[in-house]
Formats: C-alpha cells, structure tokens, sequence
C-alpha cells in the first residue's frame, strides 16, 4: 500500500467530503437513538501540516489555506470556523498546522452516547489512529469492507452511518464499496452512507453509480460531482463525487451547494457541480 493520506489531507477533495460530513453529522444528531459511525478508510485521524514530507505536495496549501484566507463561501463555513478552531484550540492562531481527519471531526461531533469506529490498515497510520481516537472512539486495525458487515450485524440498538473512503489505489475499490453497501442494506436497510470517489473520467464514476442503482435496490441514493475542470485529461483528479445513501430529509439540497461553493473556490474555466438522485 503506497497510498499515504497525510500528502493530500486538506486538499479541496477533503474540504468537499468533510463539509457533507459534518452537515449529516448535525442532521443524524437529531435522530432518537445513539449513532453508530464507522470510517472504513480512517487514515491517522489528523494531520500536522507542518510535516515537511506532507507539505511537499503543497495539497493543504491549495485547499484549506486557501479557502482560510479568502472569504469562505456560507456553505463552508461550518469546516472552515471547525478547522480555525481546532488549530486554536493547539495553539496555531495565525496558520493553519493541523488538519482534522473523519475520525477527530467525526468524535468531535458526535453525543455522548454515540460511537466511532474506524478502520485502517496501514500500521505507521493505524498507530496514529489510535492514539487520536482511543478511548473515546475505536480504532481497528483491519479491512474496512470487513468490519463494516460486522457492525451491521451487531448494531440493532443503533442508527447507522458508514463513511467509505477508500485510496482507490486498486481498482476493486468500486466494486468492494457496492458489494460491501448491499451486505450492509441487507442486514440494516435503514444504514446510512456517505461515499467518496475521485472523477478522472466520466465512464469510471458513471458504471459505479449504474452498479449502486442496480445493486442497491430501494435504498435513496444522491450523487454529487464536484468538477474543478472539464474532463479533458483521464490522467488528472479533476475532482471528486460524493455518494450519499439513504441521506436524512435536507442533505440533499445542502450537498449541491457544498459541491457549487467547492467549484467557485478551486474550480477553473468549465468546472461545473451536479447532483443527481438515482
Ligand atoms: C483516503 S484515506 C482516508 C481519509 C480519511 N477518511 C479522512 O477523511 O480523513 C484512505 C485510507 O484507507 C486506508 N486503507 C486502504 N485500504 C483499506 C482497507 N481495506 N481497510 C481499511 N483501511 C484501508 C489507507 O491506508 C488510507 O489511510
């Protein structure tokens, strides 16, 4: 596994996933039973911005340092004020050198008496991991699609949210999400998803959402694409969807404008923000 989160965390991909995140956060807070999350894909929980390797890529430096010294459009600005605070709360004022991976935002707005787990493989990372989340949230050090089945079978005193965010390093990530998703469904119709994807070309991220709608029968299904440029260059990440199964009432409107105010800040000529229901 070469795939190492910390060289693109904060990017604008990031931004995207977290701002949905911390939006069904809010919405699943309301709901009457303790919320169970698990983070398939954890990576190490938070990331020092400062670590001379990471910042190398220079991700964090197009994307959350970026959107923090411009006018952060309303739609970001629940991750924004989030980010500025935590980077406060270390001691960083004036820069942003930490950034909050799902597991750290997730725990950070969950109640008391709902949980985290999450999944990583990598050991450099999975040490990370535990340390940030460990006692209040549950790190494992094994396959996310794995445990995902696992919990569905053991969680009937809670509401379900899953986050899926795999590197896409191998291509069996796509079809592993929709066969672990409707596993998952089928234990616990009612389980919620957030789903992140990078779109390179339009053929990839099209026979993925033509899968879910044919293997996820009957679960609500709204897709989000966040394109920075025109699809031009299959080689580049020229931006990111977001999948969101069996969203709550209002996730859907809030999603398109996270994607629209992603695009106005990091897009380029021809970028463009669509949500679809399936
Ligand atoms: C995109 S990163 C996760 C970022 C994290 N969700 C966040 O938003 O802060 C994906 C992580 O999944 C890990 N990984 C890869 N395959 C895995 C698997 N089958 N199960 C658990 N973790 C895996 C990688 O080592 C990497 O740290």
């Amino acid at each position: 596994m070469n795939y190492r989160h910390g060289y693109h965390a904060g990017n604008f991909a990031d931004l995207a996933k977290h701002a949905a995140l911390l939006v069904l956060l809010r919405l699943l807070r309301e709901g009457q039973k303790s919320l169970r999350v698990v983070d398939t894909h954890a990576g190490a929980g938070a990331y020092d911005l400062s670590d001379p390797d990471f910042a190398r890529s220079k991700e964090a430096e197009a994307g959350i340092k970026h959107l923090l010294s411009h006018n952060v459009p309303d739609n970001l600005r629940p991750l924004a004020d989030y980010v500025r605070a935590k980077n406060a709360a270390v001691g960083f004022h004036t820069r942003v050198g930490l950034y909050p991976g799902s597991p750290v935002l997730t725990l950070d707005h969950l109640r008391a008496d709902d949980d985290y787990i999450g999944c990583e493989l990598r050991p450099d990372d999975y040490g990370l991991l535990r340390a940030r989340v460990e006692p209040r949230g549950h790190a494992i050090q094994a396959d996310g699609y794995a445990i995902a089945t696992e919990v569905a079978k053991d969680s009937d005193d809670h509401d379900l949210l899953y986050l899926i965010d795999p590197p896409f390093e191998l291509p069996g990530d796509y079809a592993a999400i929709v066969t672990t998703l409707a596993e998952v469904l089928d234990l616990r119709p009612d389980a919620r998803a957030l789903v992140w994807l990078p779109v390179k070309d339009l053929e990839t991220l099209d026979s993925f959402l033509r899968h879910m709608e044919r293997d996820l029968e009957g679960a609500d299904i709204v897709a989000a694409e966040v394109r920075l440029r025109p699809l031009w260059n299959p080689m580049k990440m020229n931006g990111c969807a977001l999948v969101a199964v069996n969203a709550p009432e209002g996730f859907a409107q809030t999603l398109e404008a996270i994607a629209g105010d992603v695009v106005a800040v990091f897009g380029e000529a021809g970028g463009v923000a669509k949500v679809q229901r399936l």
